[in-house]
């Protein structure tokens, strides 16, 4: 007996003998290939595009004939001249075995496709959406039969498709039975797949073949600015990003400002919630006009936030959130309609809440573990997002610890003389000849260094106006680097130092980084007050880590992971010198770029990455630096550059710190203790 011919998929491997006339879809079902379809194999959807290869394949022992498979066939015809069918192209519900055969299925046509992130490192997004589009045939009403269109519509995905569907939204009822006569009994549904506590549900009924798309937001909420990034719920690509500031900010410039602005005013925490949400609706607005689709197709929204913001967005006050033991009113995981929140998306779309860690550990923080897995890494690692709020994760396989560090504002470029957000004109690198004691640096807007020919052209436009965050960390490292601070955050005087850059300033000294003022610029120059508002904030981030290190019984982390806007721009090196992360290998430090809207991108592809985070952050345990006694004697140590008991003795592998001391027994250096933490 002849066997039936075998049919190899690739890049699955998959393999199985068919009977000569099965459809190449069929086949990919029948094995578990994954191979998209939204038509149901009726050659509309062009969704299970195949690449038949032919020749002689010894790794898969089948020799495959330029007969292997039926002949190009009028639906492909058609669908070729109508679109255009790639070269080599063939729709794997039309094509049909007759003998041996390769099959590769192009990463378009999976259903589970692996959307590209820019990092290899970081995690594979798989698609799997909690919408999904099929296309039905329905059955007409019959008099003799009588049942209800949506019954019809139901019992036609029960049989085509294999799939409950329960209900339907209600709207979806006022043009259903219009969409089924104009689409001649043949419909596209999208239908929401439910999850542990809602069932399966139409959200949309089109006539015919719906040929477009349908969208999902993946929304960061930040205290500061809100970004959005709009995408194809179908390919998983972005096909749209934008920011706002948040509207919130006019009722204070921190979380806890804004905490203090509904303690004190009658309705202020709704008139914040109505700002918010009002912000959010005109950047979807934006978004979606800027992608051209229609704000309707909008179907799911993802966000991630800080517990305050989290409070403000839901309506709830986050009063509790600021005063101890800081009860959230919820942790769990939310799932929302879009119209719970007064936001003008598709009448019925889904919203879901990344769970919060703790009251100070957000969602935003869930959003960077999911991105960052720490709960699956093989080696020690610590993630840090770096915000007014630190928030710190540090763990392996084994467990995973978090608690968040009142960093304050510093890091951004507030409470800086110079200081300035990261904008044109700012500048953002310093290196300090340490011999010479002068200062070479870059400003954004221009690739020149200071001293390089043409410097002074690139920036005619944006002058030199103030240092970031970025900035004033190299800027503070460099000067301990060069001896020009000692180890206390002391900046020397200028016999002290040699060189006039010193220069005295009340009853301590300043650095002069930059001397515009001959040309009616500005002077830029380094403080000892910036000095000590930078010690502050990073001996808070270092005594979180720290503490977290101590709860994990170690002294050492495998590997640093910088995640957040301004992680992505600090240089590893000068923040080792500052102490603000733990002594490690300076490759072994990376940065995760904004890995909390990573996180909400990953939620919003894949509904099972949504179960799996809230399972994490279950386990996850939640550490509060607050009432931990061992957060201040840290604290303390970490005020000094780098630690004052801590020695780090990978980075002096690296760079040699002088010794110097220009405590001269009037200002004195890390006084952390006595200063007052804040919560930002
Ligand atoms: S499955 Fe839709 S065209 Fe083949």
């Amino acid at each position: 007996m002849t066997k039936d011919p075998l049919v190899v998929f690739t890049p699955s491997g998959k393999r199985g003998h068919f009977p000569v006339g099965t459809p190449i879809l069929t086949a990919a079902r029948q094995l578990g290939v994954d191979l998209d379809s939204v038509c149901g194999g009726r050659g509309i959807c062009s969704k299970c595009q195949i690449t038949p290869s032919y020749g002689e394949f010894s790794k898969h022992g089948v020799t495959v004939a330029d007969n292997a498979l039926s002949e190009w066939n009028a639906v492909e015809e058609r669908y070729d001249s109508k679109r255009g069918l790639p070269k080599g192209r063939r729709l794997g519900c039309q094509a049909t075995v007759q003998g041996d055969v390769v099959i590769d299925v192009p990463p378009e046509s999976q259903v589970h496709k692996q959307v590209v992130r820019k990092r290899a490192e970081a995690r594979d997004i798989i698609m799997n959406p909690t919408v999904k589009l099929y296309y039905v045939e329905v059955v007409e009403p019959d008099m003799h039969e009588p049942s209800g269109d949506l019954e019809r519509l139901r019992e036609g995905l029960k049989a085509q498709w294999d799939i409950d569907v329960p209900k339907a939204d209600p709207h979806v009822l006022t043009h259903l039975q219009q969409a089924l006569r104009k689409g001649a009994w043949k419909v596209t549904v999208a239908v929401h797949q439910g999850h542990s506590d809602s069932v399966p549900s139409i959200m949309q009924v089109w006539p015919g073949y719906y040929e477009g798309s349908i969208y999902g937001l993946a929304v960061d909420l930040g205290s500061t600015t809100i970004a959005a990034h709009l995408c194809d719920l179908q390919s998983g690509e972005v096909v749209a990003s934008s920011g706002l500031m948040n509207p919130q900010i006019r009722f204070g410039e921190d979380l806890m400002s804004r905490v203090s602005y509904s303690m004190m005013n009658a309705g202020g925490a709704a008139e914040m919630t109505a700002a918010v949400r009002d912000g959010m609706n005109a950047l979807f607005t934006q978004i979606a006009s800027e992608a051209e689709i229609d704000r309707a197709l909008i179907m799911d929204a993802v966000f991630v936030c800080n517990p305050v913001m989290h409070h403000l967005f839901l309506g709830i006050d986050p009063f509790e959130l600021g005063q101890a033991p800081f009860a959230l009113a919820t942790s769990d995981a939310l799932r929302l309609e879009a119209r719970d929140l007064e936001l003008n998306l598709h009448p019925s779309a889904r919203v879901y809440l990344l769970p919060c860690i703790a009251g100070h550990v957000g969602a935003d923080a869930a959003a960077v573990a999911l991105s960052e897995a720490p709960d699956k890494s093989e080696d020690l690692v610590l993630v840090v997002d770096v915000g007014t709020n630190a928030e710190i994760l540090l763990g392996n396989k084994s467990k995973v610890l978090a608690c968040s560090s009142p960093t304050g504002p510093a890091f951004e470029g507030a409470q800086i003389t110079s200081g300035q957000r990261a904008a044109p004109g700012a500048i953002e690198r310093v290196e300090i000849n340490p011999i010479t004691k002068e200062p070479r640096f870059r400003v954004i807007g221009s690739d020149l260094w200071s001293d390089e020919d043409g410097f002074e052209e690139t920036i005619v436009t944006t002058g030199i106006t103030g240092i970031c965050g970025s900035g004033i960390i190299e800027a503070i490292a460099e000067m301990r680097i060069a001896g020009i601070v000692d180890a206390s955050g002391l900046i020397g005087s200028a016999e002290q130092v040699g060189t006039p850059r010193c220069i005295s300033d009340g009853r301590t000294h300043s650095y002069m980084m930059w001397d515009g003022s001959a040309k009616g610029g500005p002077t830029i120059t380094v403080t000892n007050p910036d000095i000590r508002a930078i010690q502050m904030a990073k001996a808070a981030l270092y005594s979180g880590a720290r503490l977290l290190m101590d709860k994990f019984d170690v002294a050492t982390v495998d590997r640093v992971v910088l995640a957040g806007a301004f992680g992505a721009h600090i240089s590893p090196k000068h923040a080792m010198v500052l102490g603000m992360i733990p002594d490690c290998a300076i490759e072994k430090v990376t940065s995760a770029g904004n890995a909390a809207g990573t996180g909400a991108r990953i939620a919003l592809l894949n509904s099972k990455a949504r179960e799996e985070i809230e399972a994490t952050v279950r386990r996850i345990i939640k550490i509060e630096t607050a009432v931990e006694p061992r957060f201040q004697e840290h604290f303390v140590n970490a005020s000094a550059i780098p630690n004052s008991a801590e020695p780090f003795p990978i980075l002096a592998t690296v760079v040699t710190l002088p010794d110097v001391s220009f405590n001269t027994g009037g200002e004195t250096g890390g006084d952390g203790g006595r200063r007052r933490r804040r919560r930002g």
